[in-house]
């Protein structure tokens, strides 16, 4: 089964619609359609519209960043997976700005991700301990609660077409964090995907894509990308320069272009 490899930039609450439309006309210029990889773009909810005008569909795909669990009805101020599903493949959930600044709780990321799959948009959940939880020694119980609550409406086969990233905060620029190393990527990718295979089955595990995130750069998505399980990058600050993020994508090229000619050698 080959995986395409997923390259999110999540533009968070930055960019103009002019400046948004700047940037994926660089973007078009910069980045080349690859088969086995996937570009997905996620800017705020204003610039979706616009955004997926523009795009040339074939090369990138959009998520959204957000939005609320209820399809329809009197909430001020919201938008639903439901208006959002003929604009975007993917939505971003749990989002750790969106648990801390928002105070989402487990039952209301349990629930986004549930209204996600109820509208065919593809969730890409994010799971990650605190800094404190991090230097407690916490970690697997914090990834361990939030992946179970978060699937727990879902079948085997629902969990099989979505995204889980390991996007932790002491990672994210956002908290001044640091990078991950690669290999306390590699446990925390295998630790996600044993927990998707003990609560579901090992089909599941499998096509699931697990994803890195936190200050990912074009001079680190290299090292991430070669985490055996790590299918891709969820990127912040990096994806709102052209050029960083053409890079990040192009070191998603090069990873796949080394693994095709190491498994032709491993024919001949
Ligand atoms: P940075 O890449 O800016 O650390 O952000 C990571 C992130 O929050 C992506 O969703």
């Amino acid at each position: 089964m080959i995986k395409r490899t997923l390259i999110v930039g999540n533009w968070k609450m930055n960019l103009s619609i002019a400046q948004a439309s700047f940037l994926v006309s660089k973007l078009h210029k910069k980045i080349a359609g690859h088969r086995d990889i996937e570009v997905v773009l996620a800017p705020h909810t204003l610039a979706l519209q616009p955004v997926s005008l523009q795009i040339d569909r074939r090369r990138f795909r959009l998520a959204a960043q957000n939005a609320y669990y209820k399809d329809e009805g009197a909430y001020t101020g919201e938008v639903s997976f439901t208006l959002l599903n003929d604009i975007v493949h993917y939505a971003i959930i749990g989002h750790s700005e969106r648990r801390v600044y928002f105070n989402e709780d487990l039952d209301m990321i349990r629930d986004k991700v549930s209204a996600c799959v109820r509208n065919q948009i593809t969730p890409i959940l994010c799971v990650g301990e605190t800094s404190q939880e991090w230097s407690n020694g916490e970690s697997k119980q914090v990834l361990h609660d939030q992946i179970v609550s978060a699937l727990s409406d879902l079948t085997a086969n629902e969990v099989a077409g979505m995204v889980i990233v390991y996007e932790p905060q002491w990672t994210i620029t956002t908290f001044h964090g640091r990078p991950a190393k690669p290999d306390e990527v590699k446990s925390a990718v295998d630790f996600i995907r044993k927990q998707v295979s003990e609560l579901y089955d090992d089909t599941a595990a499998k096509h699931l894509r697990v994803l890195y995130g936190g200050s990912v750069d074009e001079h680190s998505a290299g090292s991430y990308l070669r985490v055996e399980g790590c299918e891709g990058v969820l990127v912040g600050s990096a994806s709102l320069n052209y050029q960083r993020f053409a890079a990040i994508v192009d070191s998603a090229y090069r990873k796949n272009r080394e693994r095709a000619d190491s498994d032709a050698k491993r024919q001949d």
